[in-house]
Order: structure tokens, then C-alpha cells, then sequence
């Protein structure tokens, strides 16, 4: 089982190690609506996901699909423009593909970013929040199964996933840039639907400050590989009392699409100092 599996990751890792241009030590995977940091990017090489072997397709709209080299503030990046989640039906595996392969193209540091429903109450629609810690509530893990010992270790520590160095970087950058940051914690779930006001208020008694269906299970690989990692949740919409929403998907991408601006320019500035 382990050996088929190692077959399948070299192969998309000998086909990426192939094709790409530069060896960017920095990847991005960028949340619903948040595609604007390609804008940004000084594109060198654009491959579609489907054209790499073994590498799943995303299906929700708002996802894109295409691996990204380039420039970003003159630093090397790799973007993933698109991810997979648990709700579209693929398995924790799929799921967490990109980040199965990331130690062996050559990346030491992981962006995740997301959209999210606040629930702290000093929280409001437009606000980023960079996260300190979370919790699975996916009612699964994604390192079930034979634990290749090679990668990482079978138990891995959780206590520091999250990385302060980061964390500090984005604090400076932000003050710089006159951007007001929140800090907090994530709950990972698996969706579709959107939480009722007796979730959201349970989640919240967790102590949690935001949630939202993706990062949790590519934040577990991620670290169980190594990779330092630094994650930031968009609030698309408020699960408080008295502020919950009644729309959608389509009300999160536009949330997204306009908060995108801070979250990129963000991003940018932090790059030389990563
Ligand atoms: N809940 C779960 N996922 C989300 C939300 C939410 O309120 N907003 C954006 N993604």
C-alpha cells in the first residue's frame, strides 16, 4: 500500500520537478475568491491540474485549477489555485494531495487561506483573522491509515502548528501597512451546509473564532511533514446572534472578492520577509 502510494507521489513530484521554471521555497493555496493574489504574480509557468499526473480536479465554483510559478514581490512562489474539500466527496487523501507533495518539490513554507464564518463577537464581515491554532471537527484525520515513517512521525505533535515566526512577520507587515489584523482560532469542518445558530453558538463555547470546510486537513499534513506553516481565514459572513446571514455560497465569494485587496496586498508585503 505504502509502496503504491510512494509510486503515485513521485510521479506527480517528477512531472512538477520537470516542468517548473524556478525552485520557490514559499507556497500559496488560495481560498474561495481570493484568486486576486495571481493578479499580483509575475506568471512564469501556469499548469492545469488536469495535465498533472495523478493530481485531483477541484469542482466548486469560485475554485480554480491550475498550479502556479512565479514572482511575488520578487520572490520565488508556488501557487495552488484551487484546492479539494471534503464536501465535494473526495476522500482525506484527495484532499490533501498538494501537500502530500510539497517536500519533495522543494517547499519549506505553506500559506493557506481560506473564507470563514465569525463568531466572535467583536468580529465583523470583511475582517482577516490569522490563525493561531485550530481544532478538527471533520470527524476524521487525514494520517488514518499506514503512517510512512519517512514523511513524518506516526503521532505527530500539534501543540505549535502554527507558526509564530510567521504569525510575528504578519503582525509587523500589517501595522506597516495600516492593516487591522484579528487573531484567532479556526474549527475545521466538513460542510456543505452552513452552520445553524446552535452550532455556530456550540463552536463558539469551544472556543473557537472562526469556521469554515477546508485548511485543517492540509495544516495536519503540512506539519506532519515538517512545513512551516502560516494561515489566514477571510470572515465572509457572521455566525452571532442577531448578525447571522441568511444568503449563501454566492454572499461568501462576494465577501471574499471584496476583502481580496487586504488579504493580497498582506501577502505581497510579507513575501521578502519570509
Ligand atoms: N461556515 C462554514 N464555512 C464557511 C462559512 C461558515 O459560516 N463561511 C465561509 N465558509
Amino acid at each position: 500500500m505504502l509502496e503504491e502510494k510512494r509510486k503515485r507521489l513521485n510521479q506527480t513530484v517528477d512531472f512538477i520537478n520537470s516542468h517548473k521554471p524556478t525552485s520557490p521555497t514559499i507556497a500559496i493555496v488560495l481560498g474561495s475568491g481570493l484568486g486576486g493574489v495571481t493578479n499580483e504574480m509575475e506568471k512564469l509557468c501556469e499548469i492545469p491540474y488536469k495535465e498533472i499526473p495523478n493530481f485531483p480536479v477541484s469542482t466548486v465554483q469560485g475554485h480554480k485549477g491550475t498550479l502556479i510559478f512565479g514572482k511575488l514581490n520578487n520572490v520565488d512562489v508556488l501557487v495552488f489555485n484551487g484546492r479539494f474539500h471534503y464536501y465535494e466527496g473526495y476522500p482525506m487523501d484527495v484532499v490533501t494531495y498538494p501537500q502530500q507533495i510539497l517536500d519533495g518539490i522543494g517547499i519549506k513554507t505553506l500559506i493557506l487561506s481560506n473564507a470563514a464564518g465569525g463568531m466572535n463577537p467583536t468580529f465583523r464581515i470583511g475582517d482577516i483573522m490569522l490563525i493561531r491554532d485550530h481544532i478538527n471537527f471533520f470527524g476524521t484525520n487525514p494520517l488514518i491509515g499506514p503512517n510512512d515513517d519517512e514523511l513524518g512521525p506516526r503521532f505527530p505533535n500539534m501543540s505549535k502548528v502554527y507558526s509564530h515566526r510567521l504569525l510575528n512577520i504578519a503582525h509587523t507587515v500589517s501595522a506597516k501597512l495600516g492593516i487591522h489584523l484579528q487573531e484567532g482560532v479556526y474549527i475545521g469542518v466538513s460542510g456543505p451546509s452552513f452552520e445553524t445558530p446552535a452550532e455556530y453558538r456550540m463552536f463558539n463555547m469551544f472556543g473557537a473564532d472562526a469556521v469554515g470546510m477546508s485548511t485543517v486537513p492540509e495544516a495536519i499534513v503540512a506539519h506532519h511533514r515538517g512545513i512551516e506553516l502560516f494561515a489566514l481565514s477571510v470572515i465572509t459572513d457572521l455566525g452571532i446572534v442577531g448578525m447571522l446571514m441568511e444568503g449563501g455560497h454566492e454572499e461568501v465569494l462576494e465577501a471574499a472578492a471584496e476583502a481580496g485587496p487586504k488579504v493580497v496586498k498582506l501577502i505581497y508585503n510579507m513575501m521578502p520577509e519570509i
